[in-house]
C-alpha cells in the first residue's frame, strides 16, 4: 500500500471542543493505519482559547497555519465567559465567521439520517419504519451573516440579508450536483413571498434546472419546510438554502436525529476546506467527559472523503459509528433516560469496530 502524507490544521476551540477533537483524532488514526494515510496534526488557537491565550479570537498565525494545511478539523468556539465581549470580537463571529470568509469557504454539506436503532430518540412520532436521510447544502459566505451596514447600539441592532446572482448560482450548483449524486430530489428553501434577495435566490436557482434533468427541483417557503421537516421528514432528500435557514433547518434536522450531538458537516469552496460538528460547544457539558463525539467523528470522515478522497476509510469510520449505536452504546444525550456512556468509551467503542 502507497503511504499517502496529509497535515491536519486541528482547531480543538471552547467548551467541549478539546474532549470531541481528542477522541476523533484517536478514530482518525485508527482509519488511517488501515488505509495507508500518514496524518500530522498541527494545533492552533481559534474562539475563546485564542482570547485568553492572545487577546484575539483568530490569530493571524491560526490562519496561516489553515492555509498551509491539507484540511481543518474544527472543535467548537463560544461560551459565556466571552459572551459580554464587542461583537466583532467575540468567538463566533471574530473567531469561526472570520475564518470561515478567510478560507474562502462558502458551501457547507449537513448531512443527517435517523439511524433504525435509534428510532425512539426521534423526538417526533413517525409512521412504524419511517425514517430519514437528508443534506441540508447551507449557503456559507453571505446574507445577514455578513450583511452591510451593520449597526448596534443601545437602541438599535440592524443586520441586512444580501445575496448576488453569482453567490445563489454556485451554492445552488452544489445543491444540485448533490441531489445528483444522492436521490435525485432538490428542495430549494427560501421567503420569496416576502424578501428581496429570496425572489431573486428562486429566480437564479429556478433558472438552472433545465441544466439539471435529473434531479428534479422543488420550492419551498422556509416556515413550511421548518414544519414540513416535523410533519414528514422523509420528504426531503437534498436542501439547498441560504446562510442563516441553514443554520436553523441543520438544527431542527439534527434534533430530528436524536442529537445536535450527530450532526457533522463539510465546509468546502476555497482551497482548503474546514470540518466541523455543527452542535457548538454546549458549555454546560465542557469538562465531564459526558458529550456526543459522534459529530466531531462523521466531521472527520467527511474529511477523509472530501479533502483526501479515501471514500473507503470515510464509509469505515460511518460504518464503525453505526454499528457501535446498533450495540447499544449511547451517550447521555441519545440515551433515552436509559444507561449511557461518556465520551471516551463511545470513541473505544467506534475505535474497535473500526479495528474488528
Ligand atoms: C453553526 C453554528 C455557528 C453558525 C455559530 C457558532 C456562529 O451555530 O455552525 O451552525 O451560526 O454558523
Ligand atoms: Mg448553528
Amino acid at each position: 500500500m502507497k503511504t499517502v502524507y496529509k497535515r491536519v490544521a486541528v482547531l480543538p476551540g471552547d467548551g467541549i471542543g478539546p474532549e470531541v477533537m481528542k477522541e476523533s483524532l484517536r478514530v482518525l488514526d485508527a482509519a488511517a493505519a488501515k488505509s495507508g494515510l500518514s496524518l500530522h496534526y498541527d494545533e492552533a488557537l481559534i474562539g475563546g482559547a485564542a482570547l485568553d491565550a492572545t487577546g484575539l479570537p483568530l490569530p493571524e498565525e491560526t490562519v496561516q497555519l489553515c492555509l498551509k494545511s491539507d484540511a481543518v478539523l474544527l472543535g467548537s468556539v463560544g461560551g459565556p465567559k466571552w459572551d459580554k465581549l464587542d461583537p466583532a470580537l467575540r468567538p463566533e463571529r471574530g473567531g469561526l465567521l472570520a475564518l470561515r470568509k478567510r478560507l474562502g469557504l462558502y458551501a457547507n454539506l449537513r448531512p443527517v439520517r435517523l439511524y433504525s436503532c435509534l428510532a425512539q430518540t426521534c423526538p417526533v412520532r413517525l409512521a412504524p419504519g419511517a425514517g430519514f436521510d437528508l443534506l441540508t447544502v447551507r449557503e456559507l459566505s453571505s446574507g445577514a451573516y455578513f450583511g452591510e451596514p451593520r449597526v448596534l447600539d443601545a437602541e438599535h441592532g440592524l443586520d441586512t440579508m444580501a445575496y448576488d446572482a453569482v453567490t445563489v448560482r454556485r451554492i445552488a450548483a452544489v445543491g444540485f450536483a448533490a441531489a445528483a449524486r444522492r436521490g435525485g430530489r432538490l428542495t430549494s428553501v427560501d421567503k420569496a413571498n416576502v424578501l428581496a434577495s429570496s425572489m431573486l435566490w428562486r429566480t437564479v436557482v429556478q433558472a438552472m434546472a433545465a441544466d439539471w434533468s435529473g434531479v428534479s427541483l422543488e420550492h419551498m417557503y422556509v416556515d413550511n419546510a421548518a414544519m414540513q421537516l416535523i410533519l414528514n421528514p422523509g420528504h426531503f432528500d437534498v436542501i439547498v438554502t441560504e446562510n442563516l435557514f441553514g443554520d436553523i433547518l441543520s438544527d431542527e434536522s439534527a434534533a430530528l436525529a436524536g442529537s445536535l450531538g450527530m450532526l457533522p458537516s463539510a465546509s468546502l469552496g476555497g482551497s482548503v476546506h474546514l470540518y466541523e460538528p455543527a452542535g457548538g460547544s454546549a458549555p454546560d457539558l465542557a469538562g465531564k467527559g459526558v458529550a456526543n463525539p459522534i459529530a466531531q467523528i462523521l466531521s472527520a470522515a467527511m474529511m477523509l472523503e472530501y479533502s483526501f478522497d479515501m471514500v473507503d476509510a470515510a464509509r469505515a469510520i460511518e460504518t464503525a459509528v453505526e454499528e457501535a449505536l446498533v450495540a447499544g452504546f449511547r451517550t447521555a444525550d441519545i440515551a433515552s433516560g436509559g444507561p449511557s456512556v461518556g465520551t471516551k468509551e463511545m470513541a473505544d467503542a467506534i475505535i474497535a469496530r473500526l479495528e474488528a
